[in-house]
């Protein structure tokens, strides 16, 4: 085994960086020569690799996006780009891929590597934190960090206007990051894809807490939460529909229509996914590029670095793409705790 190639797939996420530089630098030790492989799996349709070395990955262990590029393409869907992938991997001499993203990402790596076809080792990352197989996908410390900040800037200015702010968040499909920014942020209404919101309870919880003295509201939405009774047309929606930040916008309009407060939402976006990467980002990234160049050594293929009681382990990429990974439910009953209806 002499050639080890890298690719980083999917949303970009901080701390992509530091994995590309761990990699690098461990397997160089190991006596590997690294290929880079551009913009994720598209790289591998489209023949787009060069060699890495110390120099190009020194320097960037705080740099937020990936050095290599990402896409979110899909080639095990069209079997002339399998075709292609497969030709430009053997005749890029690689021996085995370091495949770094989410679960969509890592379901490309599945098909390779249980049709045979690729050795490969999984890398997670996800601000969303969704991944199934790892307690911890690496971005989603720093997707927190940036959003309780900007809780804490909205908070400031609601208290000043008497107003209620809707913050939107990205979680299409878990509320990770509402959950732990909100509770962070000391949010009084966290609102999750995993409980479908009933906004006359959200509305009476709103008066409930203006009629205690608190003339201002800190509410925290996860970009794929849905009004109860509405999941099936919702879930009807193309993806770019969902994601024009309407959930937040919907509640707005109907908290002021239905309360007479006056409301405002502010929508993060991509904000929560750009920029530096937080300490315990670079540090479990840089974790997981050693450990991962460790798995390729000791021929452990089809296997995803995976953080599990704060040890590394690995699990199979088939156990870790299975199913998504929802919100911790004790968390959430505890942060009714601070809710306004509570
Ligand atoms: O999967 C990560 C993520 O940031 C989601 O939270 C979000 O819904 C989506 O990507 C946004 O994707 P795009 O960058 O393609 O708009």
């Amino acid at each position: 085994m002499k050639k080890i190639g890298i690719l980083t797939g999917g949303a970009d996420c901080p701390g992509l960086n530091s994995v590309i530089r761990s990699v690098v630098r461990k397997a160089m030790q190991e006596g590997y020569v690294i290929t880079g492989i551009k913009n994720g799996w598209s790289g591998l349709i489209e023949n787009d690799t060069r060699i890495l070395d110390l120099r190009m990955t020194s320097g960037i262990l705080d740099k937020g996006g990936t050095i290599l590029g990402t896409s979110r393409a899909k080639p095990h869907e069209d079997p002339k780009q399998v075709k292609q992938v497969i030709e430009n991997y053997k005749r890029s001499g690689i021996d085995a891929l370091i495949v770094v993203g989410g679960e969509e990402t890592l379901k490309v790596a599945r098909y390779f590597d249980q049709k045979g076809l690729m050795k490969i080792v999984g890398v997670p990352k996800s601000i969303d934190n969704a991944l199934f197989g790892t307690d911890y996908a690496f971005g989603f410390d720093t997707a927190v960090n940036i959003a309780t900040e900007c809780i804490d800037r909205l908070h400031t200015t609601a208290e000043s206007h008497h107003r209620i702010i809707v913050i939107e968040v990205m979680g299409q499909h878990t509320g990770w990051i509402a959950l732990e920014a909100g509770i962070a942020g000391g949010a009084d209404i966290i609102l999750v894809p995993e409980i479908p919101i009933n906004l006359k309870k959200v509305c009476c919880d709103i008066k409930a807490r203006h009629r205690r003295g608190k003339n201002f509201t800190i509410m925290v939405v996860s970009e794929g939460a849905k009004i109860e009774g509405e999941e099936s047309k919702d879930a009807l929606k193309s993806i770019s529909e969902r994601r024009r930040g309407n959930i937040g916008d919907l509640l707005a309009k109907t908290i002021e229509g239905q309360t007479g407060y006056e409301t405002r939402v502010s929508v993060l976006g991509h904000i929560q996914r750009g920029g530096t990467p937080t300490a315990y980002d670079r540090l479990i990234g840089t974790q997981f590029g050693v450990f991962a160049v460790q798995l390729v050594k000791e021929n452990r293929f089809g296997q995803m670095v995976s953080l599990f009681d704060n040890k590394l382990r690995s699990v199979s990429i088939e156990e870790a793409v299975k199913k998504r990974k929802t919100i911790d439910m004790d968390l959430y009953n505890m942060a009714k705790v601070f809710f306004a209806g509570e």
